[in-house]
C-alpha cells in the first residue's frame, strides 16, 4: 500500500501549499520527542536537520542509548532495522521503506544459513549492511571503522567467515594477515568508481590526496592514499595539511567534510558509467525533507523486527560494541 501512495504522488498531495518544511520538522520533532538521525551518505538538506549525523556504528550506537520516544532513521532500511534492535521499546520510522541497500540484498538470508552449513567451525562476522535474518545467523556484527580492531581479535587458529563485502572482506584479509572465506556480495555504488577517471583526477589535481572506502575495488583502494570509513575519512580530511581530497565513497559525506574544513577542496570521485562527476546511492537519496515531515506526522513507515529475530540479531551488535572499545564515542 505505501508503495501504492508513494507511486500516486501521495507525498506532494499530503503536504499544504507554502509550509516551511523546516520548521514543522522541528516542531513536530520536540512535540513528539523524537530523535532525527541521518547517515553521512543522506541529502545536505537533511544532514542539516538532523540532531545525529554519522556513519553505521555511531548511528547503532546513538540508537541503543536514547531517551527519545520516537528514532527517525534517515539512512537505508538495515540502519533502521538495527536501531529497532537495539530500542524494541522505541517507535522507529525510516522515510522511505524502498530505501534498500544493495550489499543487503546481496546477501538472502537462506542462502547465508546454507554458506554457513558448508563451513563449519567458522567464527560469523558480517558486515552491519544485512537484515535483521543475516544479523541473527552472526556471531559478531563490524562496521567498517571497527573491523580491522575486530578481526585482529579474534584468535589466530579460529576460522573466520565474512560477509557480505568482499571488497571489505579482500581488505580485512590484506591488512589483518588472516584468510577469511568471504561471502561474495558487494555495494553497486562503490563497486562502480573508476579509477581511470580517478587517476586523471590525480594527474588534474597533483596536489590532491585520494581517499576511499573500503568497500571500494581493490584498484581503488591500491591508489588512495588513505583508506576508512566514512567516519574516518571525515576525522582524516579535518586532521590532514593538505588543502585537496578526491573522495571515493557516496558523496553525501563532502557536505560534513566542506563544512568542518571550509578552506579545503573536496573532489567527488566519478564513476565509470557516467558522464558526471557524481557518484550517488538512489536508495540513500530516495529520503526527502518532505517524507522526513510527513513520516513525524503522521508516524509512519514503521520499522519492524520479529522478536525471535530480534533476540538472535542483538547479540552479534553488542559484542560488536564490547569489541569496539574507544572507537565508539561513549559519552556517558
Ligand atoms: P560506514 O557508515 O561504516 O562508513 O559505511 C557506510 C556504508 O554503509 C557504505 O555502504
Amino acid at each position: 500500500m505505501y508503495n501504492d501512495w508513494l507511486k500516486k504522488g501521495f507525498v506532494d498531495e499530503l503536504i499544504p501549499k507554502g509550509v516551511d518544511l523546516v520548521s514543522e520538522i522541528i516542531s513536530l520533532r520536540e512535540k513528539k520527542n523524537a530523535l532525527i538521525m541521518a547517515h553521512y551518505y543522506q541529502k545536505n538538506e537533511i544532514q542539516d536537520i538532523a540532531d545525529f549525523v554519522g556513519d553505521s556504528l555511531a548511528l547503532a550506537w546513538e540508537a541503543s542509548k536514547t531517551d527519545a520516544s520516537i528514532i527517525l532513521l534517515s539512512g537505508v532500511l538495515f540502519m533502521g532495522e538495527t536501531a529497532k534492535i537495539l530500542s524494541p521499546d522505541k517507535k522507529v520510522l525510516v522515510p522511505d521503506f524502498n530505501a534498500g541497500c544493495s550489499l543487503a540484498d546481496s546477501c538472502p538470508e537462506e542462502d547465508f544459513r546454507q554458506f554457513i552449513k558448508k563451513h563449519p567451525n567458522h567464527i560469523v562476522i558480517t558486515y552491519v549492511n544485512t537484515s535483521a535474518e543475516v544479523k541473527a545467523l552472526s556471531d559478531i556484527v563490524v562496521t567498517s571503522t571497527n573491523a580491522v580492531k575486530i578481526i585482529n581479535s579474534i584468535p589466530k587458529d579460529q576460522k573466520i567467515i565474512f560477509g557480505p563485502d568482499r571488497n571489505l572482506g579482500n581488505y580485512l584479509e590484506s591488512i589483518s594477515g588472516r584468510e577469511m572465506v568471504i561471502w561474495d556480495g558487494a555495494c553497486h555504488v562503490h563497486e562502480k568508481f573508476s579509477v581511470e577517471k580517478i587517476v586523471q583526477l590525480k594527474e588534474d589535481h597533483s596536489d590532491a590526496l585520494i581517499l576511499a572506502h573500503p568497500e571500494c575495488k581493490k584498484p581503488v583502494l591500491t591508489i588512495a592514499d588513505f583508506i576508512g570509513s566514512t567516519a574516518n575519512l571525515l576525522k582524516y580530511t579535518q586532521q590532514s595539511s593538505s588543502k585537496k581530497f578526491i573522495v571515493a565513497t557516496e558523496s553525501g559525506i563532502l557536505h560534513q567534510m566542506q563544512q568542518s574544513s571550509p578552506d579545503k577542496t573536496f573532489i567527488a570521485a566519478p564513476p565509470s558509467d557516467s558522464t558526471c562527476g557524481c557518484n550517488d546511492c538512489e536508495f540513500m537519496r530516495l529520503n526527502t525533507l518532505e517524507k522526513i515531515y510527513l513520516t513525524l506526522k503522521y508516524e509512519f513507515p514503521e520499522v519492524q523486527v520479529k522478536e525471535d529475530i530480534r533476540l538472535k540479531a542483538i547479540k552479534p551488535i553488542q559484542r560488536m560494541f564490547e569489541l569496539s572499545g574507544s572507537l565508539l564515542n561513549k559519552k556517558d
